[in-house]
């Protein structure tokens, strides 16, 4: 079983979209998927048509000690399931601070995990005491970046986060990539951006990038991933291709990137 992170502290960079349509392709490609979504907003839970009326399987999960597979719901494609989160996860980052072991919370709870090839976690936009407890129970991160002005701000402080989690909490942990989101072919903008993102970050950027296209914006009003909703489009297409080129990562290691890594 492989915890793989999806992160940024940047809202609308295409994380949730991310976990969910990547989530599919994995599952196109022969694995057992579980998204497991830490944002108070729910994003992935309603994106994948599942309710958000209490009690908030995530929040049982992190703070009540519920066990992992009470707290799992199925989704319209079969072998993708999800343990939901909605607005009472808002306290909780709160609620964790004067919690035992409160970066360890998600670990111990994944061990209930181990019937998934892949579990994903979508975290929410803050480097808070949720995301720590994702990259402390994380084998891998991923990182969405939106093609746009200002894409590496905030990079430096996110991966200095990982690599202290790596060298006080888990020391499994690795970036396994960078991936560039909301791509427009037409818009010379995206361009540069693309450019300066792999100068920074040459080993890590993935060759697949996402593109900008209002397929992805719908699906998750339908309740279904985009490899559903639309299979042949370049969407659905782009994140296969990630899935494969994430799946082929995985098995050479890539060296953990630490915070100086940008001039
Ligand atoms: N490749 C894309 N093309 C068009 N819209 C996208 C794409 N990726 C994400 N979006 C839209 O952008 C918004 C933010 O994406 P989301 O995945 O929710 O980001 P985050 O989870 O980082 O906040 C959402 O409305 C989503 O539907
Ligand atoms: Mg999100």
């Amino acid at each position: 079983m492989t915890v793989l992170v999806i992160t940024n502290q940047k809202g609308g960079v295409g994380k949730t979209t991310t976990a969910i349509s990547l989530g599919a392709a994995l599952v196109g490609a022969g694995q057992r998927v579980l998204i497991v979504d830490l944002d108070p907003q729910g994003n992935a839970t309603s994106g994948l048509g599942v309710g958000k009326e209490p009690p908030n399987p995530i929040y049982g999960v992190l703070l009540k000690e519920q066990p992992l597979t009470d707290s799992i719901a199925s989704t319209a494609l079969d072998r993708l399931d999800l343990v939901a989160s909605g607005p009472d996860m808002a306290g909780a980052e709160v609620e964790l601070v004067p919690m035992l072991a409160r970066e360890y919370r998600l670990r111990q709870a994944l061990r209930g995990a181990s019937a998934y090839d892949t579990v994903i976690i979508d975290c929410p936009p803050s480097l808070g005491l949720l995301t720590i407890n994702a990259l402390t129970a994380g084998d891998a991160v991923l990182i969405p970046v939106q093609c746009e002005y200002y894409a590496l701000e905030g990079l430096a402080q996110l991966l200095k986060t990982i690599a202290a989690v790596h060298d006080r909490l888990n020391d499994r942990l690795e970036v396994l990539g960078i991936v560039l989101t909301m791509e427009d072919r037409r818009n010379r903008l995206s361009l540069q951006v693309i450019d300066e993102v792999r100068r920074h970050f040459p080993t890590l950027v993935t060759r697949a990038r996402i593109p900008r296209t209002v397929r992805l914006a719908e699906a998750p009003s339908h309740g279904i991933p985009i490899s559903l909703y639309e299979p042949h489009s370049p969407a659905s297409q782009a994140y296969d291709d990630l899935a494969r080129e994430l799946l082929a990562r995985l098995h050479k290691t890539e060296p953990l990137v630490v915070g100086g890594a940008i001039a």
